[in-house]
């Protein structure tokens, strides 16, 4: 499926980490970009973006200071890529704009139509069961716990960055991420077709979290 784009996506396996941001992840957002994708955008632009949107994340998980952010660094790094494969720079800026956008806690919004398609697309593999997969894969990779009940207001102001990065992952969990972060992805949705398969999706976590509390409460 990527084979017009090989040597993009041999560039891009490189450079991306095996957690739940890593190759299979890409490869997702590539699929759902196709999905979601009108028959007038720039293919090449939104495509390239999906395959090198996440190139920067293995600098960001390993900075200490929260402020690596995976996005801005990201479209550095692919601008780097695309011009070294020979592309013009009427690809390249498009491009470099959708994964700086691309960030759930962006300052950069989403502008044209292949930047919110993949902002869209990066969002819906946060939900739905494979969202759940990638929360406790990240999870255990920082040592969080599968479980935590805190005071959101102090947990916000007290563990979250400027920029919305989480400070100490190891008081992260899950079900935090799914009440401070995740519930709100429908809101930030752009597409309609985005906003259909959200809906399936998020109702799915719903149940699942919901019955994890009652797990975790005794209750079941
Ligand atoms: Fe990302
Ligand atoms: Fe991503």
């Amino acid at each position: 499926m990527i084979l017009k784009y090989n040597n993009i996506w041999k560039a891009a396996k490189k450079e991306l980490s095996d957690s739940a941001h890593g190759i299979d992840h890409t490869k997702r957002v590539y699929g759902l970009c196709q999905r979601l994708a009108p028959e007038d955008v720039d293919t090449d632009v939104l495509l390239l973006s999906a395959l090198l949107h996440d190139i920067a994340r293995k600098e960001e998980d390993e900075d200490d200071t929260g402020r690596v952010d995976h996005a801005v660094l990201g479209a550095k790094k692919a601008e780097k890529i695309l011009e070294e494969k020979g592309y013009e720079k009427q690809t390249i800026e498009p491009v470099k704009h959708c994964i700086r956008a691309h960030r759930f806690r962006s300052n950069e919004k989403p502008e044209t139509i292949e930047a919110k398609i993949l902002s869209d697309a990066d969002k819906l593999d946060a939900v739905g069961a494979v969202g759940i997969a990638r929360m406790f894969m990240l999870a255990g990779q920082f040592g969080e716990r599968i479980y935590r009940e805190v005071d959101k207001e102090t947990y916000l102001e007290e563990n979250l960055t400027d920029n919305g990065r989480v400070m100490k992952l190891s008081e992260h969990s899950p079900n935090l991420e799914y009440e401070l972060k995740l519930k709100d992805i429908p809101d930030r949705l752009y597409t309609e077709r985005a906003k259909r398969i959200a809906e399936d999706r998020m109702k799915y976590m719903e149940d699942y979290f919901s019955r994890l509390n009652e797990e975790i409460a005794g209750d079941r």
